[in-house]
């Protein structure tokens, strides 16, 4: 009967069993759907009379299969939240996540006070040509200043005429960026240089930063002022001292060293003020013999550049005081002196 039907539709056990009856009394063969079927073969009276019951029960069905289903599925969300429980207490399981590396940190540091400056970042091979390393920098083959750095030397391949290096300092990409694109110019070039030296504050392998300007009409005080701006940028304080000597580079002529002043900080070495000064740096005005090595006419460009050791920027802007820690890959020593990215 039809108090049955409701009866069995709001006592469905489940959501399973509430649609088999769905289906049974509004499916394509359901009760409901047959009553309406018959209604087209009723004469007109009889058809007045049924159509509103039928109607109606149809109505009476439908929103007693909805209330069944909410209250089933209410029940179901109930269940689920008594028995799956979340403790939003624990502690998250770590994510393991590097940090950048002092070098790699101070690198980008150096290319943004240096693009303040106008500089473009400039990179060359670490496997070197013998001519972009040394000849085309004034220090031609037999000429003793290349003994002055401990080069590696690499074996020497059928079709070469010379062995290639690993390149002993970022001086060739002067070369190879005048080459490249001429004058006037603004680069710095950073990157890994090799020398075949190592104790407690050489290692075989570190990292230098160039920097080159080639310009008209440019003298050491363009120079002596970009060095004095980039190192008071670099170590974020107006009382850097700098002290040029007089120095020899075969690429540069004047050349000088550049020395930067500290002060002992609970006996610690502090960048800033004059207590004692250390040698920071490489530089010069370019020789005019190295500008035409490039094909440029030394008469009418002239520039400055200077080498510089990263590594040892870093360990003393971060406190650091072992040079051969930098490569060990020692993960403590990673997190400890690396950077969030
Ligand atoms: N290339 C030199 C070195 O490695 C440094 C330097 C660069 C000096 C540029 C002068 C000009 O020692």
């Amino acid at each position: 009967s039809d108090t049955d039907l409701l009866d069995q539709i709001r006592s469905a056990a489940d959501l399973g069993a509430l649609d088999q009856l769905r289906v049974s009394v509004l499916g394509k063969s359901g009760s409901i759907t047959q009553q309406l079927k018959s209604l087209g073969s009723m004469d007109p009276e009889t058809r007045a009379a049924e159509a509103p019951k039928i109607h109606a029960f149809r109505e009476q069905v439908t929103s007693a299969l909805a209330d069944r289903k909410s209250a089933l599925e209410t029940a179901e969300l109930n269940r689920k939240l008594a028995t799956e429980t979340l403790d939003l207490s624990l502690p998250a399981p770590e994510t393991p996540s590097g940090t950048v590396h002092p070098v790699s940190q101070v690198m980008d540091e150096l290319a943004e006070i240096f693009a303040d400056l106008g500089f473009a970042v400039a990179e060359g091979p670490e496997i070197e040509d013998q001519w972009h390393n040394f000849t085309a920098l004034n220090m031609p083959e037999f000429h003793p200043a290349r003994a002055m750095q401990d080069t590696f030397y690499l074996e020497r391949h059928e079709g070469e005429q010379e062995a290639k290096v690993l390149r002993t300092h970022t001086s060739p990409v002067q070369i190879r960026e005048m080459q490249a694109k001429g004058a006037p110019l603004y680069v710095i070039a950073p990157g890994r240089v090799y020398r075949s030296d190592s104790d407690a504050t050489h290692t075989p392998m570190f990292h230098q930063v160039e920097g080159l300007v080639i310009d008209r009409a440019i003298h050491m005080g363009h120079l002596k002022w970009t060095l004095e701006t980039f190192l008071k940028a670099f170590f974020e304080r107006d009382d850097v001292v700098l002290r040029m000597r007089p120095s020899y580079f075969p690429f540069t002529e004047p050349s000088a060293e550049v020395d930067v002043g500290y002060t002992l900080v609970n006996g610690k070495r502090t960048i800033g003020g004059s207590e004692g000064f250390m040698e920071v740096l490489g530089s010069g005005m370019v020789h005019p013999k190295v500008i035409a090595n490039c094909g440029l006419d030394p008469d009418k460009w002239q520039g400055f550049a200077f080498g510089c050791g990263i590594d040892r920027l870093a360990m003393l802007k971060y406190g650091m005081d072992d040079l051969r820690a930098f490569f060990d890959g020692d993960i403590r020593w990673l997190k400890h002196y690396g950077f969030r990215a």
